[in-house]
């Protein structure tokens, strides 16, 4: 951030995502602390970092464990760029259902937040399912443990990314999906 800080301009449109930051009218650089401004530093390299390659990872994973899957990817990827590298452009992937259905089924079946978020109950605490929380109590719903359910999956522990399109029966309650978080 250091470092940023010294090439950042004020009013230049921001290039990456420290100088948006820096460029923001209510809590850019001039407008909080130092130690605020490490903190978000810190915080994208944690939230951007661990994510991605958990989710990156946790896909060639899967992709080697279910050669079905593969094999399925692999005739879609061959009909769509017939020339193979060549034809590739990173925008026609988009129009590719499929990929969209893997990176789904990956982020159920591996959340790359397998943790749950912490968040502070209110002052005066709450109920939950009969069950009473006290106040100023950290509680956190398991986002790995939630989404492996088998009162919300079929199949629960198998890598089917049909079930996000042509299966939709292997998804009993979709609520149970959580891997950006939900709420406030
Ligand atoms: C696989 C990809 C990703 C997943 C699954 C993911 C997941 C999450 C989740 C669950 C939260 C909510 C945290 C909370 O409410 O306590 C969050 C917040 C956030 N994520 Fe991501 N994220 C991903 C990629 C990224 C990337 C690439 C970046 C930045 C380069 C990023 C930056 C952030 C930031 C800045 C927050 C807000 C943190 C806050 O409110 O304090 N994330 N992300």
């Amino acid at each position: 951030m250091e470092r940023k800080i010294k090439e950042f301009k004020a009013g230049e449109k921001p290039r990456d995502l420290a100088s948006v930051l820096l460029a923001d009218e209510k809590c850019g650089y001039g407008k909080l602390s130092m130690a605020a401004i490490y903190e978000d530093g810190r915080l994208i390299i944690g939230a951007g970092s661990e994510t991605a390659t958990g989710a990156l990872t946790g896909a060639l994973f899967y992709l080697h464990t279910y050669p079905r899957v593969l094999a399925k990817l692999r005739t879609i990827l061959d009909a769509t760029f017939t020339n193979g590298d060549e034809d590739y452009v990173y925008s026609f992937t988009h129009q590719i259902p499929y990929i969209d259905d893997i990176i789904t089924e990956l982020f159920r079946i591996q959340s790359p937040v397998a943790d749950g978020l912490p968040r502070l109950t209110p002052k005066e605490g709450l109920v939950i399912d009969d069950i009473f929380i006290p106040g100023d109590v950290v509680v956190h719903v398991p986002i790995w443990v939630i989404q492996r359910q088998e009162m919300y999956y079929k199949k629960t522990e198998e890598f089917i990314p049909e079930r996000w399109s042509d299966q939709p029966e292997l998804v009993k309650d979709k609520r149970a999906y959580m891997p950006f978080g939900l709420g406030l």
